[in-house]
């Protein structure tokens, strides 16, 4: 194969940059092996998906940089700048840098780059991108190898991505592969083929996950620093620094973030009934060695009947019923545990934890879950050490100790 023989094949007039990456991936397809396909793990993105994709990205800034590894014809690129130009006016210039390894493609890849760059340029937007004709986890394995410490979004300012959009190649690397000993990526494999194997997600147990209802600015009026004996009804509140692994620590006074929340008739829209929980932060920091910070909270008799959870936390309970403390202490163990730290990462590159990913995250039987929680509250030992190590216990030791 040449260039010239792909040089016949030509955008059509305003033709979709994401329309014409599909066809040069049908043409390239049509030109090479099967065989050759899977080695390099190729399977191209379907045009609607790719689209799908790029529709969950934000509104960009004026310059954005865009990361594509392993990016075959671009198709995801494309998708994703269609719709960042989509009503964008203030968008003036893109910056890509595009990973891939198959010599055979890269004549493709650059044609699809090429009809990128004069379909932006027609609407006044500059590209700049940049075809990297190498091993993309090589080339970044100080990212993989610092135990995750640093991210692909978290570089130096100047090499920083806002949208980083892959459709990774699928294959077994071997041991010897130099890939495989890249650290994280042998065990990140083990980690995603336990989760293959659980096929529960949140609501088969008739369980839910939403976000803390009480908003700080808009609740401030209810809200107080200390407690108040006899003229109102207060309920405790809880707020991200409330919750540590395993544990809620309450009350912790800060300023501007009371700890109680009054129960009064304007207020109950924004509070829940006193039950049992999983509170789980919505935000880690940077510099938390876990994404996932997850308390189960149990119900006090003498409580009052309600209770507030700030918006940076969700929480986890069920709808119907109650969540039992088996069931609240095994599922805060699992979110905490190096397991499905692990797993999280795999797909979130940064520091948010929304609820509809945790939705979406696959859990192991009930059964086993209330038996995690069973066992910790038998051992009345929350400590995170002791809760990872009941984790680990459950789950081929060797998967779970090597990450
Ligand atoms: C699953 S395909 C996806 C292609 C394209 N992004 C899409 O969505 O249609 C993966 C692509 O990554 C390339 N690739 C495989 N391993 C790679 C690596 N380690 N570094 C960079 N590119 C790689 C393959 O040649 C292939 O074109």
């Amino acid at each position: 194969m040449t260039v010239i023989d792909i040089l016949d094949i030509a955008p059509f007039e305003d033709e979709l940059p994401g329309d014409f990456a599909d066809r040069l991936g049908t043409d390239y397809t049509a030109r090479v092996t099967k065989g050759h396909k899977k080695q390099n793990g190729q399977f191209f993105t379907p045009t609607a998906i790719a689209r799908f994709m790029g529709g969950l990205a934000g509104s960009p800034k004026e310059r954005v940089r865009i990361l594509d590894p392993g990016c075959g014809t671009a198709i995801l690129t494309c998708a994703l700048v269609e719709k960042l130009t989509g009503g964008a006016e203030n968008l003036r210039a893109i910056d890509v840098t595009a990973y891939e390894t198959d010599q055979e493609i890269l004549p493709y890849t650059e044609r699809a780059f090429e009809y990128l760059k004069a379909w932006l340029k027609s609407r006044s937007i500059e590209l700049v991108y940049k075809i990297i004709s190498k091993d993309f986890i090589l080339e970044n394995a100080r990212v993989f190898e610092d135990g995750h410490t640093i991210s692909l979004f978290d570089r130096p300012q100047q090499e920083q991505f806002d949208y980083i959009i892959s459709n990774p190649p699928y294959f077994k690397l071997s041991k010897e592969d130099p890939r495989t000993k890249v650290s994280g990526s042998g065990a990140e494999e083990d980690v995603i083929n336990i989760f293959r194997n659980w096929n529960h997600r949140l609501r088969d147990y008739g369980i839910e996950i939403s976000t803390g209802p009480v908003v700080a600015f808009r609740a401030r009026k209810f809200i107080r620093e200390r407690f108040e004996n006899g003229k109102v009804v207060l309920a405790p509140l809880y707020w991200l620094h409330n919750v540590i692994k395993m544990s809620i620590e309450w009350p912790v006074h800060k300023i501007g973030k009371g700890q109680y929340i009054e129960i009064c008739d304007a207020s109950e829209p924004v509070l829940i009934p006193n039950r049992n929980y999983v509170l789980l932060r919505r935000f880690s920091a940077k510099d938390d060695k876990s994404r996932l910070i997850a308390a189960p909270y149990f119900v006090n008799p003498n409580e009052p009947d309600y209770i507030g959870v700030e918006n940076k936390l969700n929480y986890i309970y069920r709808p119907k019923g109650e969540l039992e403390r088996s069931e609240a202490v095994g599922l805060a163990a699992l979110l905490n545990s190096k397991l499905f730290d692990t797993y999280f990462r795999t797909f979130n590159g940064n520091v948010n934890v929304s609820a509809t990913e945790l939705r979406e995250i696959p859990l192991p039987p009930l059964e086993t879950i209330k038996e995690i929680g069973n066992r910790i509250i038998q051992d009345n030992d929350f400590a995170e050490s002791k809760v990872g190590a009941t984790v680990a216990e459950f789950f081929n030791p060797e998967e779970i100790t090597s990450v």
